[in-house]
């Protein structure tokens, strides 16, 4: 049930939409102790931490503040994705994470344009120095960039590993322990965008320069230098791998550790330099300086006889006034002697063989820290902003991220533990009194009542330290500068003398027996807030006057290496004041530090170290139990509840709650504080449970909110419902408005087109008819514009008419009339389609059509208006032959051998003499015709002897064919008489090439019947046809008239 619904944001960016981070509390506890049942019980807080560790949710919050449980291990929770997820969400909405909290800091500089600082406490191995990077690496991803400072984003997260190269070591207790206090801000423009940025660094702890405690190591660089720095350059800084060949790495034991690569380490710090502004000389001039630190570890002093103390090792020397770039003799001399001034003038004396080991050791520790302090220096003005970012932009904000040493409490405590728990004292302090300021400053701007809860202020313990002349650190000075034998057991003496009594302050002298069993004769206890600690009073009274002497420094002031000459500078050589002592330095950088976290807003990260092995998975009862209580973070929740365990604007109450309510559901349009009372009543909050502010609601007790939380689930699918009805609703309302408005706006369009398509028709119709009546009134004139378009238009109608209209044959005589000024071209038209029509009929003529026609023409020849059976033998088509093949006597056909019958009609012959009639087959051959009787033929006439045919003009069928007998080896010319003379006499004419030898005879024919003597036939008009012998030996045919028949 944890997070569910996801929805993608107008940024394309996936944000888990807020599901109650409350719903998650019976699975893996609470994600806000607020919401603790039992909040007082020690045993419930931790067993929520617990059980939630165990399920790898390392962050839980209470109120605001952040608790931080160390895993141990890499989780997949910090990816871009999962910045994504914390980007613009509120507080509460998601799973608790340090992302969550960058963002909220973030957003809470942005809006309220107020400076930000974000505190991270916790011992040491709890996972401060992760946290903070943690948050710059949010920033400088998730943030948008400056175009000026595109590359502040890397330097901010390179500054890292060079500061933990030279600042960070490994301890018992956490294998790369920041040994110095760091306090960072990153400055953003007012677009939200980082553009600046500046370190400040406290105490180094420097004597670990010189000193490691067993099992511990020296600062990270000089491991790393010494195995992954190339052979050429650890050449030319004189240096060999085996870190056991120098002093100063060996007192911990341990050079290698596997958990550690110094390898990468090295490849990381050589990366990260020239991006954070190193040239390379500086880079050179910086690794002399690590190396000649172990160099001079080396250097070893002889005693001479009379006591005095010289350098015993050659190389070293050499090697350290090379890479120190001071004079060697110089350098030599101000190892084992020192200047004094006494009354005005200087005298040199002598060191014995311990002050030169330990001014050795001195000059390390201060060439170490200084550089250490150049080198923050250095990073700050890579990181300055830049003039012209500076002018662009004013009113810029700030977020600060403190992390610092946390609470340490060693086997052997000594003054740098007393500076880094004093520091967590004053940071307690400040943590105390902003919570329950800003807590107390809430109830009072909302006008709520509340009573005030007890806590430990640890006030006290602060002023027991730093209170001035009575505090600890007041006598620790005083006792530095006091003329005499001050030593620091006198030291411990004094401090036995002035706050002996004091309920925080115990030492062996003043302690009952049971703490005397436990402390030494040199230590004395101080009851911190987070628990008591034992502080050996050895090496304080050096630590805090912290003096190199001035021998020392001259040389340093000298010295050609530029890094050395910026931290040691003549000024302070020739400045007789005693500089400020460590204490006091380190107190007034701290009382700074306060001023500058006490103008910002604060949010807190609390870091839990879960166990001391650096293990994943454990979780060490008492080791937590511990950190609880000196982090004081029941009290922090007790404070949190004193009042109300919860409290939510009410516009953000109102909107996750309101479905409860029917009043408030779906919206609430009345005053806000009317909506949450409405609601509060409906749930029925009893008035004790909750109050109502100026514009926050209280809840009590965490119960009455899971039981509105309970509801709220229990009611989702109901809600669900309501949304889905009505989005669906609303959907299909859009969907139906839109399709709505996109048919008016088509309609409108269409109608619109429709409108001035008939207005433009209009116009053009009335121009039309306007110059049409214009044409008409004109049309007789010559065509000009005027009548053009009548004219033009009258040819155009008849022509398109004409169209319509025009003959489907040559008999078909209609035509339409055309206009006066087409007559010409009508005729002209009537003849083409005339002809075309002929011509066309004439293509689709068959064989044999064409045949008949052509027989037929040469019939219209021969007696069109000539013979009166003509018209009507036109309408009677010629047939191929009248005479069937079988009807031809075989034995004719025989004797014709190749020539072929190609016409045979049956005759009536007369006899030339005496007309008697004889039935007769007229066969027309390719070559002659030939009269049959029945088998026999009974005349043959070539066609080359055919002289003549002739015919009567009446409507009889009687032809005579004359013959050229002139050879006399003919038979004579041939009366006949045949039903279809027309056609056989046309056949005849044209087979035998005597179409122009037809004669059409008005009255009588002659012919031949033999040589000299002629015979004639007589025709004359009858009411019938007759063919009869007439007078005077004529044979006389009488024929119908036209209109006869
Ligand atoms: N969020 C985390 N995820 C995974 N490992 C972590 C986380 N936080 C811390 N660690 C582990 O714990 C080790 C110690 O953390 P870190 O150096 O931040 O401690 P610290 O509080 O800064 O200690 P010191 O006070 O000594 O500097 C880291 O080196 C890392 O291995
Ligand atoms: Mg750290």
């Amino acid at each position: 049930m944890r997070y569910q619904g996801r929805e993608v944001g107008a940024e394309g960016r996936v944000r888990l939409v807020m599901e109650s981070a409350l719903t998650a509390r019976d699975r893996v506890g609470v994600q806000d102790f607020v919401l603790l049942e039992n909040y007082t019980s020690e045993a419930a807080f931790i067993e929520n931490l617990r059980r939630r560790f165990r399920e790898n949710l390392i962050y839980t919050y209470i109120g605001s503040v952040l608790v931080s449980v160390n895993p141990y291990k890499e989780l997949e929770i910090y990816s871009k994705q999962h910045m994504g997820r914390y980007r613009g969400v509120s507080f509460y909405e998601i799973a608790p994470h340090i992302y969550a909290l960058s963002d909220n800091t973030y957003r809470a500089m942005r809006t309220e344009r107020k400076d930000q600082c974000i505190l991270i406490s916790g011992e040491s191995g709890a996972g401060k120095t992760e946290a903070s990077k943690k948050i710059l690496l949010y920033y400088t991803v998730t943030c948008p960039a400056n175009e000026h400072m595109a590359s502040l984003g890397d330097c901010l997260l390179q500054s890292n590993p060079v500061l933990e190269a030279f600042g960070n070591a490994k301890t018992l207790r956490n294998d790369n322990s920041s040994r110095f206090g760091k306090y960072m801000d990153v400055q953003f423009d007012f677009k939200g965008a980082p553009v600046g940025g500046h370190i400040l660094n406290y105490l180094l702890e420097k004597s670990r320069v010189v000193h490691q405690n067993h099992g511990e190591r020296n600062f990270h660089i000089f491991y790393q230098l010494l195995d992954g720095g190339e052979d050429e350059l650890l050449k030319t800084l004189d240096l060999e791998r085996n870190p056991q060949n120098y002093q100063y790495l060996v007192k911990g034991n341990c050079p290698r550790v596997s958990s550690i690569n110094d390898k990468n380490g090295w490849k990381a710090v050589r990366k990260a330099l020239p991006i954070i502004g190193f040239s390379d000389g500086e880079v050179q001039e910086l690794l002399n300086i690590v190396a000649s630190i172990l160099h001079l570890g080396n250097i070893q002093f002889g005693e001479g006889q009379d006591g005095e103390t010289h350098i015993t090792t050659e190389t070293q020397i050499r090697n350290l006034t090379k890479l120190l770039g001071v004079d060697d003799l110089t350098l030599r001399e101000a190892l084992t002697n020192k200047k004094l001034i006494a009354k005005g003038e200087e005298m040199i004396s002598p060191l014995n063989f311990e002050q030169a080991g330990s001014a050795r050791d001195a000059l390390a520790k201060a060439v170490y820290d200084r550089t250490f302090t150049w080198l923050v220096e250095k990073i700050n003005r890579s990181l300055a902003l830049k003039d012209e970012v500076y002018h662009s932009s004013k009113g810029s904000s700030v977020i600060g991220l403190l992390d610092i040493y946390g609470f340490e409490v060693l086997q052997h405590n000594s003054f740098e533990q007393f500076c880094i728990n004093y520091c967590n004292e004053k940071l307690q302090q400040l943590f105390i009194e902003l919570t329950l300021r800003s807590e107390q400053e809430e109830y009072e701007t909302e006008g709520i009542m509340w009573e005030t809860v007890k806590y430990f202020d640890n006030k006290i313990i602060c002023d027991l330290i730093e209170e001035k002349h009575k505090g600890i650190i007041s006598i620790l000075n005083e006792e530095c500068l006091r003329p005499g034998e001050a030593c620091d057991v006198s030291f411990l003496e004094k401090l036995e003398d002035s706050l002996g009594g004091h309920a925080h302050f115990v030492t062996h002298k003043l302690a009952n027996g049971k703490t005397r069993r436990v402390m030494s004769r040199e230590e004395f206890r101080l009851l911190h807030y987070a628990g008591e600690v034992n502080y050996n009073v050895s090496g304080f009274l050096d630590k805090n006057n912290d003096l190199l002497n001035r021998t020392l420094k001259e040389v340093m002031c000298q010295s050609d290496n530029q890094i050395l000459s910026n931290c040691f500078r003549r000024e302070e050589v020739i400045d007789q004041k005693r500089p400020e002592m460590a204490a006091t330095q380190f107190k007034n950088s701290l009382n700074k530090l306060m001023e500058i976290l006490m103008s910002k807003e604060p949010s807190y990260v609390r870091c839990i170290k879960p166990n001391d092995a650096k293990q994943p998975g454990r979780f060490e009862e008492v080791l937590v139990r511990h950190q609880v209580k000196y982090l004081g973070l029941m009290e922090n929740l007790r404070v949190r509840r004193a009042g109300f365990a919860y409290r939510r604007r009410y516009e953000a109450f109102l909107q996750r709650y309101k479905p409860l309510c029917p009043e408030t559901w779906p919206n609430w349009h009345g005053r806000l504080v009317d909506g949450v009372s409405m609601l509060v009543q409906h749930l029925d909050y009893k008035p004790e449970e909750y109050k109502l502010g100026r514009s926050k609601i209280f809840i009590r007790f965490p119960k009455t909110l899971f039981a509105t939380e309970d509801a709220l689930e229990a009611k989702k699918p109901e809600i669900v419902l309501t949304l889905q009805t009505a989005w669906r609703g609303y959907r299909e309302w859009a969907k139906y408005q839109h399709i709505r408005r996109a048919v008016i706006v088509i309609q409108s369009a269409w109608r619109g087109t429709k409108a001035r398509r008939r207005a433009k028709r209009r116009r053009q119709a009335a121009e039309l008819i306007r110059r049409f009546i214009k044409g008409f009134i004109h049309r007789h004139e010559d065509y000009s514009s005027e009548n053009d378009y009548f004219l033009d238009h009258v040819r155009f109608s008849f022509l398109m008419k004409l169209r319509k209209n025009l003959p489907k044959s040559v008999l078909d005589k209609g035509w339409p009339t055309p206009p006066p000024s087409l007559i010409e071209a009508s005729d002209h038209l009537r003849r083409l389609h005339m002809q075309n029509i002929v011509l066309k009929y004439c293509r689709s003529i068959l064989p044999e059509w064409k045949k008949q026609l052509e027989q037929k023409v040469v019939a219209s020849e021969i007696f069109k208006e000539q013979k009166d059976s003509y018209p009507r033998s036109v309408a009677k088509l010629f047939l191929g032959s009248r005479l069937e093949s079988e009807q031809i006597n075989l034995k004719v056909i025989q004797t014709l051998g190749n020539d072929k019958v190609q016409y045979g009609v049956l005759v009536t012959k007369y006899d030339r003499r005496g007309f008697k009639a004889r039935p007769r087959q007229l066969l027309l051959t390719g070559s002659f015709a030939i009269l049959v009787d029945k088998t026999k033929i009974k005349q043959r006439i070539d066609y080359n002897a055919l002289r003549d045919i002739s015919v009567s003009s009446l409507s009889d069928g009687m032809f005579v064919l004359h013959v050229h007998n002139e050879d006399n080896k003919q038979k004579w010319d041939a009366v006949l008489h045949c039903d279809h003379v027309i056609e056989a006499v046309t056949k005849l004419a044209m087979m035998s090439g005597r179409v122009n030898h037809v004669n059409i005879s008005q009255g009588s024919i002659r012919f031949a019947v033999s040589r000299g003597k002629e015979g004639i036939v007589d025709f004359i008009r009858g009411s019938e046809l007759k063919v009869a012998k007439g007078r005077k030996g004529h044979l006389l045919v009488t024929a119908p008239g036209l209109g006869d028949t």
